[in-house]
This record gives C-alpha cells, structure tokens and sequence, in this order.
C-alpha cells in the first residue's frame, strides 16, 4: 500500500522513502500499512531494545483517545487541533469526537507528508468541512496558526483542544517546546486545553535510554525526559485530574488497566487555560 502511495505522491513532494520517519515507525508498529522497508527495519532495531514498544505506543494511542472522549463528553470541547497526528489510524480523533458531538471541528498538522497524502481519504464523505489536515511544523505555530485552513475550520473565539500527543521528544530543547506551547495557547480562549504525551524516563530509565539510542542511530534524534519535567509544561494551566501520569494509568478502561505498567513508557495529562 505504502509502495503504492509513493507511486501516487505529486513530482513536488518527495516522500523520501529511504529514510525512517517517526510517523510511519509508529504506524508500522501500530499495525498499519503506510510504511516503507527504512521503517521497518528502524522498527526492527527498536523492538530488539525495547521488546514492549508496540505495547507502548498503542497505549499511548488509546490515551489520546480517552483524552480527546473525555474532553468532549465531559467539558464540551468541540474543536481540536492535533500537532504531530501522525498517519490516520482507526479510529481518528474526529471518529471519536464526532462520535460525542457530530459538530465537533478537527485540525491535524504533521510535517511528514505521507500523512497530508494518506489524509486525503478522509477528507471526503460526512467529515467534510468538519476535519482539515496542515502539512507544517510544530516548530512554527505561527505558521499553523495563521494558515486559512485552520481558521476555515476552527473558531478561535471559542475554546480548542490543543494536543500534543508523543510528539514533543521530537523537540530536544525544553525552553523551545514551553515556548512553542506558550505561542500555540496565546490566543486560545479560556476554557481551552492543552494535552500532551511523551516519552519519559520514570521507573523505565534503562529501557527508555535504549529506545532513545534507537532512533537516534536511525537518523531520528528523541529526547526522553522525566514526568516531572513534562508536567512544568503545563505550568500557568489547570490540571485534570490524575495530572502527568503514565499513559496507561489516566482515566483507564477496562483495557488500559490490564496493561502491565513496566510495558509503557509514556506519561501524559490535560489541563485547563484559565
Ligand atoms: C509517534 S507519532 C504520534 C502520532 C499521534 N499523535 C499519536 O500519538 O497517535 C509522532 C508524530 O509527530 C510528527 N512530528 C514529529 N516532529 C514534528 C514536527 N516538528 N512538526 C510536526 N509534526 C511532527 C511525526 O511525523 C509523527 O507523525
């Protein structure tokens, strides 16, 4: 399928297929199809550091939803804007959130563009109007925040979940990535959140320094850092309840209290701008 994509992508976008990028990592662990021989070798040197890394990130990837339910079910958000989306997998943020409140409005940004080419297939049918995709960097919000696409699709003069989910690693330095968050929540309203996933040390150091090492040698730079210091992320911000927790262990289910904590090695949390 992935083979297929690269056929398809217009002369001006190189999607650079022989080189792992993290969006299509995390899709080949996912389970997903959109990913090229690089990525899957680079999946292969991850697994052999970290045997539970595919447990990991669906963990993580069940957060973000459980997120995105509670923050629309519970404190009436209907716009979201998702940096760092990574490739569509079922089910979507919008799935999820719309499945809430069918009006609910969905930007996603990523910088890989195999997402925007992928995204294509969802922009059609019901969802319409109600979901854009932003082929731009996290590193510019500006850029992000000024585009037509995004104010075609959300109102800023109501509130916005912003998320951030198991993209900050990408962004090695912490006083970039409090300023990239401060830029991104300046001009939502109050009432609007932020949530955020990353990889982090706590109780997995060793484990964790392996995945860091990981992709790294594959040419994809991460950072791991403590819950402690994600949490000062969210400094000025009201936090939901649990605060900065592992992935697995905010608001679970059923399924996310069966996963054996010492096979997840994200932490997350949400709050409030007041
Ligand atoms: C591990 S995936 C996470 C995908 C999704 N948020 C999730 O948790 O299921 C990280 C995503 O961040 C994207 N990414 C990394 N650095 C980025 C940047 N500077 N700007 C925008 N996206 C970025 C990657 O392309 C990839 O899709």
């Amino acid at each position: 399928m992935a083979d297929k994509l690269s056929d398809i992508a217009p002369d001006d976008v190189d999607l650079r297929t022989d080189v792992p990028h993290p969006a299509r990592v995390y899709d080949y662990m996912l389970g997903g199809t959109a990913n090229f021989a690089a990525d899957r070798a680079a999946a292969a040197n991850l697994e052999r550091r970290v045997p539970h890394a595919a447990t990991s990130m669906r963990a993580n990837r069940k957060f973000m939803l459980r997120v995105v339910r509670r923050l629309a079910a519970e404190y009436g958000i209907r716009q979201f804007l998702d940096i760092g989306a990574g490739l569509p997998t079922s089910p979507n943020l919008h799935e999820v959130v719309q499945s809430v409140a069918p009006e609910s409005r969905v930007v996603y940004v990523d910088n890989d563009p195999l997402v925007l080419l992928q995204a294509r297939t969802l922009l059609s049918g019901d969802s319409a109007g109600r979901i854009a995709f932003i082929d731009a960097d996290l590193r510019e919000p500006e850029a992000i925040l000024a585009g037509p696409r995004l104010r075609d699709t959300l109102d800023l003069d109501r509130p916005v979940a912003l998320t951030l989910i198991a993209v900050l690693q990408f962004i090695q330095d912490d006083k970039q990535v409090r300023d990239i968050i401060g830029r991104l929540l300046e001009p939502l309203v109050s009432g609007s959140v932020l949530a955020l996933s990353a990889i982090a040390l706590d109780g997995s150091a060793a484990v964790v320094s392996g995945a860091v090492d990981s992709y790294r040698s594959d040419g994809m730079p991460i950072k791991a850092r403590t819950s402690d210091e994600l949490a000062r992320f969210f400094d000025g911000l009201d936090l939901i309840d649990p605060g900065v927790v592992r992935v697995n262990r905010w608001h679970p289910d059923e399924d996310a209290a069966a996963v054996p904590d010492d096979h997840v090695y994200m932490f997350g949390g949400a709050a409030i701008k007041p």
